[in-house]
């Protein structure tokens, strides 16, 4: 089994998103790439617009889905790198500056300069999540990447800033807690998304990044290389569901379905004469409908969408720097002609991607729900890579262990524990 090879360098990415809760349990490859070992998914019943709001039903869904993951990858998870969102986030670009000690830059110099640029004033209530070096300049020398080794007395950092709420993040902490997992990090979801559907071209060339969930539109700009700007907009697949529940009125899960199996993001690409039956509420009879009369009712909600990211955009400043376009990812993002109406809003090359450098499982997370999970694994290897993460200092970068026969590690999980390592036990031994 995947877990009883080589475990020293298992991982594991806990994505609470809106809709789904979803656990991936990979480890790298040789040629920088992730083997996936195990995958395990549940509906999300606790958030809300990224956060939590309530912590009982938010607990069960991870534990479901962790269960799973563990079943499937034939181990036990011990830690996880969980991915956040939502609008308590905010994030700026900052600098900072520090005299080199001994004339050649050291990584206590790095380390030095990238805390001067991140004792900026953050607001209360609000912890740094990521502080992620754009560029550094030695005394004159402007945009070196990597200083370390070079010469000169004064070097100066430039960072983007990434701060969350507090409550919202220990929120979080708390339900994976409450499920007797460690925190390996937090991280900045759309930073994780990136990380698994970009194209190393594409950071370089400059391209902003949309991950459109269930809840939350996060986006991240990055150009030359490093990423510039991060915003979350409140608005994602939810809202094209209750449009379709009121416009159409039929319940919220009828809505859901239909969207899935008809909806179409571009009124022209959807036929007039094809016909689809909405359930009603109560006891009237089922009513048809085409799917162009369906596709009026979402596009208007989509070109709203796409148009609020155009102005995060625009406000960003890096509108013309994008060269490579706009890259889109999340659930809402797989809708038919969703690439269509983006690039008449964008007037740019607009394409969806799925998780990148994956094996094992390719298929099953070679899809844009999974982007943030596979990509929380991204980050935590190359931290591990990097060997001087800044956020989980200390954090071992192992999150997952090959099960024993000792399966009472954990006693807050129920009887359904005690069932799946029977399967996996099973499973592992015929
Ligand atoms: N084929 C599809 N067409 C349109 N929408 C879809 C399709 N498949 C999934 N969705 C929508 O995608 C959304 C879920 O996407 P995703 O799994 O990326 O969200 P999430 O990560 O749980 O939420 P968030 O990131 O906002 O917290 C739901 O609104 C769902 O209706
Ligand atoms: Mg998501």
């Amino acid at each position: 089994m995947a877990g009883s090879s080589n475990v020293s360098n298992m991982v594991v990415g806990l994505d609470i998103g809106t809709s789904k809760v979803v656990a991936i349990v990979g480890q790298p490859t040789d040629d920088g790439g992730i083997e996936i070992a195990g995958i395990g998914s549940h509906p999300s019943r606790g958030m809300k617009k990224g956060v939590v709001i309530n912590i009982e039903s938010t607990v069960q869904s991870i534990q479901r889905a962790v269960e799973e993951a563990e079943l499937m990858a034939g181990c036990d998870i011990h830690s996880v790198y969980v991915g956040v969102a939502g609008s308590h986030i905010s994030s700026m670009n900052s600098d900072g500056v520090v005299a080199i000690k001994e004339r050649e830059v050291t990584p206590s110099d790095i380390d030095r300069v990238i805390d001067s640029a991140r004792a900026r004033a953050i607001s209360e209530g609000q912890r740094v999540l990521h502080v992620l070096p754009q560029e550094f300049a030695i005394d004159a020398q402007g945009g070196i990447r990597e200083p370390l080794g070079m010469s000169g007395v004064r070097l100066e950092a430039r960072v983007h800033l990434v701060t969350a709420a507090l409550n919202a993040v220990q929120n979080i902490e708390k339900c994976v807690r409450r499920c007797g997992l460690e925190v390996d990090a937090i991280i900045l979801e759309q930073l994780a998304s990136s990380m698994a559907v970009l194209t190393e071209d594409e950071r370089e060339l400059g391209v902003c990044m949309v991950d459109i969930g269930g809840g939350t539109t996060d986006i991240a700009v990055f150009t030359e290389g490093a990423i510039r700007y991060t915003a979350v907009i409140p608005i994602a697949g939810d809202q094209v569901t209750n449009d379709i529940a009121m416009a159409l009125r039929t319940p919220t899960q009828h809505a859901e379905e239909i969207k899935v199996k008809y909806a179409c993001a571009l009124t022209q690409l959807a036929a007039s004469d094809e016909m689809i039956k909405v359930p009603s509420v109560g006891d009237r009879p089922a009513r048809d409908l085409s799917r162009q009369a369906l596709a009026e009712v979402v596009e208007p909600r989509y070109e709203e969408l796409f148009t609020l990211v155009r102005d995060e955009l625009r406000r960003s400043g890096y509108e013309d720097l994008v060269a490579a376009g706009v890259v889109l990812t999340g659930g809402t993002a797989r809708m038919e002609g969703v690439v269509e109406l983006a690039e008449e809003i964008f007037h740019m090359p607009v394409r969806i991607a799925c998780p990148q450098n994956v094996r094992g499982l390719a298929d099953v997370v070679r899809n844009p729900i999974y982007s943030t999970g596979v990509g929380l694994l991204h980050y935590a290897l190359q931290e591990a890579r990097q060997g001087h993460g800044r956020q989980a200092q200390g954090s071992s970068v192992m999150s997952a262990q090959p099960r024993r026969e000792d399966a009472a590690r954990r006693g807050d999980r129920d009887g359904f524990s005690a069932l799946a390592r029977l399967k996996g036990w099973l499973k592992g031994n015929f």
